[in-house]
């Protein structure tokens, strides 16, 4: 008997450790550990043995058991491991992976993204940002900007004049000539809505469409500008200059400095021209190899936009109201406007040479740029 029970043990042995798989290994257990099997059997009839041989059957099979089970259990754990490992090789579909994700549809436009980012680096230095009407009427345009009636920029061939019919009060069959309406030409009329808006001390910046009718490689009919205004008690040039060179050093490097030249405006007094040191040859007019700087054209030095100290004469044309009471005093405020080209900025960093290309929609130009 106990020469049987050693023979199942052994027996036993053998197949769990050649069983590949966890079915095996559970007809294994059915076979050696089952309520049928020889094993258990042999057990349970144990009293029916004569009682000196009782004890040591008894022993022997309770340990065949367990030693059997021991094995069982054992050999499962390295077979389930087997198979896991088996099945992550295999499988080609991984669920628990996240998904791959879709080609991206679309991109904000270099135009946007750029003007994005000017109205973040004013928003850092303190300034809000304001829009208005693309849409405007002499008035604001011109007339309240100080341009004098003979004003070159009036002319229909230098503006989209907009046909109305006559507007409420004129007898004559057309409007008022100052409140003729127009697309506007430049973000500065902006500059007397805020100040009619909102009282002093005043920072804004100004973003929008412009038009004007030109249509050339550095000229489209429409294009952005951003307009910059602070009117404060005690607002100089330097200030003017502090802080574009905060915009220049953010959109063009750390290492550039701006100079200030004199121009004319008729909106500002005295009115600059704002240059940036070239960032391709960092301001030596020439590279590396002695030749002469292809963006600067050897300048050294790069135009970006029109500035200047607010003309008093504008203050003049904001009426006091409730709104912006204490109003916009000549003799107590003063500050400093100016206005970038979006598209020139961008076309001057990113060395983009032909301004139509914006408006093009061609997306090999266009997914070179933004996010
Ligand atoms: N509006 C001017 C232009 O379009 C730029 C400018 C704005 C100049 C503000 C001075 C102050 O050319």
């Amino acid at each position: 008997m106990i020469d049987r029970i050693a023979q199942l043990r052994a027996q036993a042995g053998e197949a769990i450790a050649a069983a590949q798989d966890t079915e095996a290994l559970d007809q294994l257990r059915v076979h050696y550990l089952g309520r049928k099997a020889e094993l258990p059997l042999l057990l349970r009839d144990i009293g029916a043995l004569p009682a000196d041989q009782r004890g040591a059957v008894g022993r022997t099979a309770n340990e065949a058991r367990k030693a059997i089970e021991a094995l069982i259990s054992a050999r499962s754990q390295e077979v389930q491991a087997q198979e896991l490992s088996g099945s992550l090789l295999a499988d080609a579909l991984d669920v628990t992976l996240p998904g791959t994700p879709p080609r991206p549809v679309g991109r904000m436009h270099v135009i946007a993204a750029t003007q994005r980012e000017l109205e973040d680096i004013f928003l850092g230095l303190g300034f809000t940002v304001l829009e208005g009407p693309e849409v405007e009427t002499v008035h604001y345009n011109f007339d309240a900007l100080n341009h004098n009636p003979n004003h070159p920029a009036r002319a229909r061939t230098d503006t989209f004049y907009l046909r109305t019919e006559a507007g409420p009060g004129d007898s004559a069959g057309e409007r008022e000539p100052s409140e003729r309406l127009l697309l506007r030409t430049h973000t500065s009329p902006m500059q007397v809505r805020a100040m009619e808006a909102h009282p002093p001390p005043l920072y804004v910046v100004i973003p929008g469409r412009v038009y004007r009718p030109d249509s050339d490689a550095t000229h489209t009919p429409q294009f952005h500008q951003v307009e910059g205004l602070a009117v404060d008690d005690d607002i100089t040039l330097a200030d003017l200059k502090g802080t574009l060179l905060a915009f220049a050093r953010a959109i063009f490097g750390d290492q550039r400095d701006v100079r200030l030249r004199p121009h004319f405006f008729p909106f500002t007094e005295p009115s600059v021209e704002v240059d940036v040191s070239c960032f391709h040859c960092s301001g030596e007019g020439f590279l590396r190899d002695g030749s002469r700087c292809p963006l600067c054209k050897g300048e050294g030095w790069l135009e970006v936009l029109g500035a200047g100290e607010v003309d008093p004469d504008v203050y003049a044309h904001v009426p006091t109201t409730e709104r912006n009471a204490p109003g916009y005093d000549p003799e107590k405020v003063q500050g400093f406007a100016w206005g970038m080209g979006v598209e020139r900025i961008a076309m001057l960093r990113h060395g983009i040479p032909d301004l139509r290309l914006y408006y093009e929609n061609d997306v090999r130009f266009l997914e070179q740029f933004g996010a």
